[in-house]
């Protein structure tokens, strides 16, 4: 079925976990079980038909670099776990930097003196023959994002949003017409990881729900030691994020939007461990009533490596849209969205219809 030509914008842990992971699985045998993924093989293509053709970033430590080395530079921390060329023939281009970088990143991320030009970002995109691009910019990028969105759509360009600004699931949907004019697709926004907080806590409130439980009440504290969470603790930036991760579980259960609007629902990142590096720990607390009034608690801790939890799901993601681009299909893919992000354009009544969908699509059973 040929090759997948893909870009990042934000070479930092996300993007290691994820470039390192199609090199780690290049050469796996089709019927081979690799966790993290759902098939070796999916719609055609394999994951070592995932080629990176260009990378953006605005950090002095990157720009300029050659990507194999780019992503292990400051303040990533991934660690190097495939066996990957020296060099992969891609060097980093300067983005725009925007709100990309708050005031308290600035030294942790180190941009570069001067933003580059929509035409220069343009230009990356279109002579690089990207088809696909990933965004990984960090929490709050606001505007950053619409802007490499607007660049992504003008070199025609699929547009798949890692992080939580939304472009896909926008409400009014101005996104979506865009993208669908120009016969590209886009999908989004803020991945749900493998086995993530998200999913994880969506299965239990689920669960509560489905076996006549009325949650009363619930709270989900993450805590990490990366960028990322570094990057949240200001929580001016951390509107859309709380916003994605909350409602990510609320749309489970019929009264989610009303037990949230009476201040029994609290998600999202609560604080920076820097000794804990990638590993994520998330702490779940749901209180519920069940038969005759009797109280029911459960509370959990799940650990994982945050980063490796994001480049299994996106794996699938980039082959999800490479189908879509393949049957000319633009705007917002749904069934790629639903089982793969917290807060996609249309949200599943639960994580097996939303993977039901997507198996759906990649079978041509289904339009997008
Ligand atoms: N499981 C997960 O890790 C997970 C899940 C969902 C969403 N996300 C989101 O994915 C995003 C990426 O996460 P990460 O851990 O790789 O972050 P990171 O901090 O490791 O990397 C961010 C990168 O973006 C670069 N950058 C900053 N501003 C930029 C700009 N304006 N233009 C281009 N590059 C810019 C930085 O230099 C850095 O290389 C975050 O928003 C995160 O919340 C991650």
């Amino acid at each position: 079925m040929g090759k997948i030509k893909a870009a990042v914008i934000g070479v930092g842990n996300c993007a290691s976990a994820l470039i390192q992971g199609t090199f780690y699985y290049k050469n796996v045998a089709e019927d081979e079980f690799v966790p993290g993924v759902s098939k070796v093989k999916l719609g055609g293509y394999h994951i070592g038909d995932i080629e990176w053709v260009a990378a953006i970033d605005i950090s002095k430590y990157k720009v300029g670099k050659d990507l194999a080395e780019a992503m292990f530079q400051p303040p990533n921390l991934t660690p190097k776990f495939a066996n990957l060329p020296a060099k992969l023939g891609v060097e980093v281009s300067p983005g725009f930097v925007l709100d990309g970088v708050a005031p308290h990143m600035k030294e942790r991320f180190n941009p570069v003196d001067n933003d580059a030009r929509f035409e220069d970002v343009l230009d990356t995109l279109k002579n690089s023959g990207a088809e696909i691009v990933i965004n990984f910019l960090p929490v709050g990028s606001e505007e950053a994002t619409r802007q490499y969105a607007r660049a992504a759509l003008e070199a025609g360009v699929a547009f798949i949003n890692g992080m939580p600004v939304f472009i896909a699931s926008d409400s009014d949907g101005e996104w979506d017409k865009k993208f669908r004019e120009k016969g590209i697709p886009l999908v989004g926004d803020d991945v749900k990881g493998q086995l993530g907080a998200t999913v994880f806590h969506r299965t239990l409130v689920r669960l509560m729900h489905m076996r006549g439980v009325k949650v009363e009440e619930t709270y989900q504290l993450n805590i990490g030691g990366n960028t990322d969470f570094e990057n949240m603790l200001v929580e001016e930036r951390l509107k859309s994020k709380r916003i994605s991760k909350t409602s990510a579980v609320t749309s489970i259960l019929p009264y989610g939007d009303e037990l949230a609007g009476n201040g029994k629902v609290r998600i999202g990142p609560s604080d920076y461990v820097p000794f804990l590096g990638n590993t994520k720990i998330a702490y779940f607390h749901i209180k519920g009533t069940s038969f005759a009034g009797f109280p029911v608690v459960v509370e959990a801790k799940l650990q994982v490596d945050d980063k490796s939890m994001f480049a299994g799901a996106m794996i699938d993601v980039i082959r999800g849209t490479k189908i879509a681009l393949d049957r000319g299909i633009g705007g917002i893919i749904p069934s790629v969205s639903a089982p793969f992000f917290k807060h996609p354009p249309i949200q599943a009544p639960s994580d097996e219809t939303a993977y039901v969908w997507f198996n759906e699509f990649i079978e041509g059973k289904r339009e997008r």
